[in-house]
């Protein structure tokens, strides 16, 4: 008890006394940030007593990934966010070393917290321990300790619980690692939340898959979605394709079909979610509305973390927007949620026709929601370059779709590239330093931070042959 006050006045100490260096011109708006230090996953998102909760990864003492507890957020309209104190700090044995990345379910009127307590070992091992702490406010938590042990075929990289209820039976998802280096997901059972069945791998190499599939998977989800079962996962590991896998590590899904009585899922190729460059760790819930809501840690732990310019300022990553995801065509799309639409404050409107031509059209704001609609275009490369760093490029011939950006320290443009047959629209969330932008309707989606030092406020487009299309842009409300 002594070390969890000690830890949480620490924390209160040091946001009272963080001063942003000013001017920090790439604080995010819209987005969720931490208050200072680094934040990383998002965790436990529930709708629980009328309230929206979304708790995440954060580590208020440095930008690096050393300390871990859990940030807490809560909102009545996903749009304006209040701040609460840590939900969970890492003050008893089995989380010495952080309280990993985990879930929420509402039971009982009471908030339940499944997380990894991560223990760091002296001979520079680790041990994992699965644990639960419950609340009644949604506000304070009371520690129950370990509910599940590491059990054997499996390496200490096992954490990341993801708990539903499906039958009257309660249901958990581990991400984890065999001794044998395949990624997998492990499945658990429980018919009191307290005491858990191990069931087996859900799926991996052996299982659901024939070959390798990365060496380790985090964050798992599983879910129903529009009469089909689907797995997201963040697999760490993955080759570099043509098109494909692009970042450190990735973020997609398996859709398929779960038949519980025989323990198999059953599933197609794996797809990513998103195709920017930030952009890992995602998790779902489902709202009082039955909505199937994402969001994701807008960030990677690749080289260029450190690099980040709000550093400087004293705080890095944030969460992506949230996302409502649907099944089309077999895929899964994401579009942002209706809410959004709250934001929006002063709007333009065009309608454009050119050829051969750039085009440059002024941003109201900073804060920025663009949608293209395009209605004619048989030119072989469709442009749009937003601010100075990013550009989206579409070329028609090959079906390909490039988004570029600079480099954090300005000196190179990196690429991520995805394959696509048209392009019919374009719907972009610029937020200062981040962009997402929604292609057809969310069926592929680039997330992206970006960092300059002057931004001109100005979207320039450019194409090769006759081309029409419809451009509306709103200058967008700050929440905080
Ligand atoms: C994913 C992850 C999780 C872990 C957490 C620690 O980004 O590595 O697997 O629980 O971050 O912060």
């Amino acid at each position: 008890m002594e070390k969890e006050i000690q830890l949480r006045n620490d924390i209160f100490q040091r946001i009272k006394q963080f001063q942003p260096k000013s001017p920090d011109n790439y604080r995010l708006a819209f987005h969720l940030t931490p208050p200072v230090g680094l934040m990383n996953d998002p965790n436990g998102l529930v709708y629980y007593k009328g309230k929206y909760h979304v708790f995440y990864q954060w580590n208020p003492f440095d930008t690096k990934h050393t300390f871990k507890c859990w940030g807490h957020y809560s909102s009545n309209d996903l749009i304006e966010w209040e701040e609460h104190p840590p939900a969970l700090v890492p003050s008893e044995w089995y989380e010495k070393d952080g309280c990993y990345s985990g879930s929420a379910i509402e039971y009982d009127h009471k908030l339940f917290l499944f997380y990894t307590g991560n223990v760091k070992t002296e001979d520079g091992g680790r041990e994992t321990y699965q644990c639960l702490a419950i609340s009644e406010d949604g506000i304070h938590f009371e520690k129950k300790g370990p509910v599940i042990h590491l059990p054997d075929g499996y390496t200490p990289h096992f954490r990341d619980p993801k708990v539903w209820q499906h039958d009257n039976k309660w249901f958990m998802v581990i991400g984890a690692q065999t001794t044998s280096h395949d990624g997998t997901v492990v499945l658990f059972s429980s018919d009191d939340l307290e005491h858990w069945q191990l069931e087996g791998p859900l799926a991996g190499k052996g299982i659901s898959l024939p070959n390798h599939f990365g060496y380790m998977w985090e964050c798992p989800d599983f879910f129903s979605l529009n009469n089909t079962d689907i797995l997201l996962v963040s697999p760490q590991g993955l080759k570099t394709e043509p098109f494909k896998y692009e970042n450190l590590f990735q973020s997609g899904y398996f859709i398929g079909e779960w038949n519980m009585k025989s323990k198999s899922f059953v599933h197609d190729e794996f797809n990513e979610l998103d195709h920017g460059f930030d952009f890992y760790a995602p998790q779902t819930f489902e709202d009082q509305t039955g909505r199937r809501i994402l969001i994701a840690w807008m960030g990677m732990g690749d080289e260029q973390e450190q690099s980040h310019h709000s550093i400087k300022s004293g705080w890095v990553h944030a969460l992506t927007i949230p996302r409502e995801i649907f099944i089309q065509d077999g895929s899964l799309y994401q579009k942002p949620v209706e809410e959004m639409k709250q934001l929006r404050n002063k709007e333009n409107s065009e309608n454009i026709t050119i050829a051969n031509e750039h085009t440059k059209i002024p941003l109201i704001s900073d804060l920025n929601e663009i949608m293209i609609e395009i209605e004619q275009f048989a030119g072989k490369q469709f442009e749009v370059q937003l601010q100075n760093n990013c550009k989206l490029i579409f070329n028609n011939e090959k079906g390909i779709l490039t988004f570029e950006r600079k480099s954090f320290d300005q000196l190179n443009l990196e690429t991520r590239q995805c394959k696509i047959d048209n392009l019919q629209n374009l719907h972009m969330y610029l937020d200062r330093s981040s962009l997402e932008i929604f292609i057809n309707d969310g069926q592929i989606v680039f997330t992206s931070r970006f960092y300059e030092e002057a931004v001109k406020n100005e979207c320039v487009i450019t194409v090769d042959g006759k081309t029409k299309f419809s451009l509306k842009n709103w200058s967008l409300h700050s929440y905080q």
